[in-house]
């Protein structure tokens, strides 16, 4: 029998079906989908989720702005998270809909073990509310705005509602949440936003309205029709649904999750009111919750209502998809906040790509065609120089990445990789095979082995983040699939010299400077 692989689940936020994807939606879900690929490609048994968020006040008053039904416009605007997850090549397993049907029974059955448990009571509630986060705030968190409504930290408005609601007992949760934390100092990243996390439990909770009376487009509490649940537990239960919760027992072994990936506006319902569900409901908590840091266009976050957007759709038109998905990665470490500028993608997108890995691929591949009849020459006797080279591309590289991708510290994982990019592209003009050419031909031949080597294993582990171009610069090496993984990083899986190469191609097109965007 096969050995069975480790698991590893990963998760997007849901995205909400009241805007069109764009940059900063694009982002969360290229990190995700690196790491799920790199999981593969390392062995695991990966579940990768992304979906839509569609219920709530908000969607439904959208809809009636369209003139169409809620079901309709979530109909309509989910596609177009669909259709990106295609356009930016997502290896996503699964998409969940929260109007689905299996994710309905999730909640419903989600609730009802919290009311049996005792954690869900009715009352009443009075508070500031702004529809457009879906969220109550408090008196003092608010400040007046220029026409006299008050205004949430976020910017929305809010208005004064009172209801009849639920109420989830989040205030019994907080010592047992804050041992949890302590118990797990790794469960939230970066480090200080989880200490914003803990003084925020610490400066203590009160218990949570979980449903609604406003209006219907929601989850039907069981058992009391005229409510349906607050979206927020209602888009948290996504997670559990999509693994099988209230109909596998086991949740495919999949639960607790490894990552909740989420932008830093939305951790503290990941990374306080989720694990407090979940110990209420007796399920443990997920095993990390990242929040990442925002794109920024001039200093203010992107979005749909200040309508500085950026298109996932022209990003790709200037850089194709792996260079975007190279570039907001490396660019800027992740968990901070970054300014998207276009001439700062041309510069790292050419220095880095075209001029780096690239050329790299594209000199050595193109001298061995015309000099060495198209075949990979075999190795002679190893020089100093080699075995350094060769010691950073087999021993150091991988390790050095899983390590700072365990961490989702992105934009070292690929400083890891483009130090052997480097190290290589100065290795060859050490060596100098062209030189060698005249005057040495063994020595030329070894030279460009242990080059061809480098580029292979960099090919192998470039490919998460671009897999297109891993696959094409693989494809160069006419490798089997079977060869593509990790595994294959190393020694054992070394070329012998003698295979044949076709006549390369350039993977990394230049970008010209009149594409800089104005
Ligand atoms: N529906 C909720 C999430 C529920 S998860 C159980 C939601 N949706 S959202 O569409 O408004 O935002 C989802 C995520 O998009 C944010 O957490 C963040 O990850 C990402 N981003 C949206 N705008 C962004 C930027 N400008 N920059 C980076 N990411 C941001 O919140």
């Amino acid at each position: 029998m096969p050995e069975s692989k480790d698991k590893y689940y990963v998760t997007t936020p849901i995205y909400y079906v009241n805007d069109k994807p764009h940059l900063g939606h694009t982002y969360t879900t290229i990190a995700c989908d690196v790491l799920a690929r790199f999981k593969r490609l390392d062995g695991y048994d990966v579940k990768f989720l992304t979906g839509t968020d569609e219920h709530g006040l908000k969607v439904k008053q959208s809809a009636e702005k369209a003139g169409i039904s809620p079901q309709e416009f979530t109909d309509q605007v989910s596609q177009n998270f669909r259709d990106l997850c295609g356009l930016m090549n997502f290896s996503n397993d699964d998409f969940i809909r929260t109007t689905e049907e299996r994710h309905i029974k999730a909640c419903q059955h989600l609730w009802k073990v919290l009311e049996e448990r005792g954690e869900i009571y009715l009352d009443k509630y009075a508070g500031w509310y702004a529809v457009r986060d879906e969220a109550y705030y408090q008196e003092d968190e608010l400040r007046e705005g220029p026409d006299g409504k008050k205004i949430a930290p976020s910017g929305a408005e809010v208005e004064w509602m009172e209801e009849e609601s639920y109420f989830f007992r989040l205030s019994s949760w907080q010592d047992k949440l804050l041992e949890f934390y302590e118990s797990h100092p790794d469960f939230c990243l970066p480090e200080t936003r989880f200490n914003e996390v803990k003084s925020f439990v610490r400066s203590g909770l009160k218990d949570l309205s979980v449903s609604r009376t406003t209006f219907d487009w929601g989850v039907p509490v069981p058992g009391n029709d005229k409510h349906v649940m607050y979206v927020w537990i209602d888009a948290l239960t996504n997670y559990i649904t999509a693994a099988g919760y209230g109909v596998d027992h086991e949740m495919g072994g999949y639960w607790p999750a490894d990552l909740h990936m989420v932008g830093k506006d939305i951790l503290r319902f990941h990374a306080v009111y989720w694990p407090a569900f979940l110990m209420a409901a007796g399920i443990q908590p997920p095993k990390r919750v990242f929040a990442h840091g925002w794109w920024l266009i001039e200093g203010e976050k992107m979005s749909k209502s200040i309508g500085n957007v950026i298109a996932p759709a022209d990003l790709i038109e200037r850089y194709g998809v792996d260079a975007t998905r190279y570039f907001v990665l490396r660019e800027v470490p992740f968990g901070n906040d970054g300014d998207f500028v276009h001439a700062n993608a041309v510069n790292r997108i050419n220095n880095d790509l075209a001029n780096g890995l690239g050329n790299l691929a594209q000199r050595t591949l193109s001298f061995i065609y015309k000099n060495c009849e198209g075949k990979i020459p075999a190795p002679a006797e190893l020089t100093e120089n080699d075995t350094a080279l060769l010691a950073k591309v087999y021993d150091e590289m991988l390790p050095t990445v899983r390590r700072e991708l365990d961490q989702q510290r992105f934009h070292k994982a690929l400083d890891a990789i483009w130090e052997v990019v480097n190290a290589s592209n100065v290795y060859i003009d050490i060596e100098a095979p062209w030189a060698l050419k005249k005057t040495d031909t063994v020595r030329m031949g070894t030279v460009l082995y242990v080059l061809c080597e480098a580029i292979r294993c960099l090919s192998i582990i470039v490919q998460p983040v671009m897999p297109e171009s891993g696959k094409a610069l693989l494809d160069l090496f006419i490798l089997p699939e079977e060869k593509r993984c990790f595994q294959s990083i190393s020694r054992d899986a070394a070329l012998k010299g003698g295979e044949g190469i076709p006549q390369p191609q350039g993977v990394f097109p230049r970008l010209q400077l009149e594409e800089k965007a104005a």
